[in-house]
């Protein structure tokens, strides 16, 4: 075997969430690229089937199935289908998120509940149904965000809090289920880049936020992909339990 190869995720299925829009088709677009077939879960179906064309366009099957990860009946349905449809699944990559930017005296309990909901418990509910099904060898990769180990600015409790919880939780699982199943749990805490997400910051934001970068840019989801691809692949197998910034150096200014 190559080192190549070890990249190669050939007959492995991946499921995918968020898959409708932003870094999720990127990620869905690599996966399928390095040779997997994958399922793909987010709330708008219409864009859901865009991913599926695409995926299938590049040879590989695609499934997607309309999921609100905040509910934890549809992440047990989503891993459901793909185990009828495929029959395993092999990486899980925990990507639907949502961002708010409220200041701390103003949020309401309902806004604080439903980004810890999408963008922690979500990540828990889905890496939970697939922990049961996963076989050795199968990796999780949680997106987190550099917001979950540093500041930028805005004011981002809820999904700060977010983000360094999931930086937690993955830790934990990959105490859990190291030796005892032989999965890998890892995260990317990913900088800035362009998506549906960055589309609401005020003009000027992202320059701002450029010049704090020692890379001097934002960054192009297939930099982000190639991270991904690492972890969730025997390439990254003596890796587990760390978050990896992907932020052209953010997080040392
Ligand atoms: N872009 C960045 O610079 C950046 C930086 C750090 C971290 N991240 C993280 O990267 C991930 C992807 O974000 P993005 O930038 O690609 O933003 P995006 O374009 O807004 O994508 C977010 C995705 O999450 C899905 N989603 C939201 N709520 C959901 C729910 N309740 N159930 C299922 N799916 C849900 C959305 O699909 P539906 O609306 O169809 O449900 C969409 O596909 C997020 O976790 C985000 O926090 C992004």
């Amino acid at each position: 075997m190559t080192v190549m190869d070890r990249f190669r995720l050939d007959g492995k299925v991946a499921v995918v969430t968020g898959a409708s829009s932003g870094l999720g088709v990127a990620f869905a677009r690599g996966l399928a690229e390095a040779g997997a077939d994958v399922v793909l879960g987010a709330r708008r179906a219409e864009k859901l089937a865009e991913t599926v064309a695409m995926v299938e366009g590049l040879g590989r099957r695609a499934l997607a199935v309309t999921t609100d990860v905040a509910s934890q009946p549809d992440c047990q349905a989503l891993v459901d289908a793909a185990m009828e449809d495929f029959g395993r699944v092999d990486v899980l990559v925990n990507n639907a998120g949502i961002g708010t930017a409220v200041p701390a005296t103003k949020e309401t309990p309902e806004q604080f509940t439903q980004v810890i909901d999408v963008n922690l418990n979500g990540c828990y509910w889905m890496a939970q149904a697939c922990g049961k099904v996963m076989q050795p060898g199968s990796s999780i990769v949680n997106i987190s965000s550099v917001i979950g180990l540093t500041t930028a600015e805005l004011p981002q409790a809820a999904y700060s809090a977010s983000k360094a919880g999931l930086i937690g939780l993955t830790r934990d699982l990959a105490q859990q289920w190291g030796t005892r199943k032989g999965i890998r749990v890892n995260a990317i805490a990913p900088g800035f880049f362009a998506s549906e997400m960055t589309d609401q910051y005020k003009d000027g934001y992202l320059d701002r936020m450029s010049e704090r970068i020692p890379m001097g840019r934002i960054g192009d989801p297939e930099e982000l992909t190639a991270a991904l691809v690492f972890m969730a692949s025997d390439a990254g197998g003596y890796l587990t339990g760390q978050t990896v910034p992907v932020d052209g150096g953010l997080t040392i200014t």
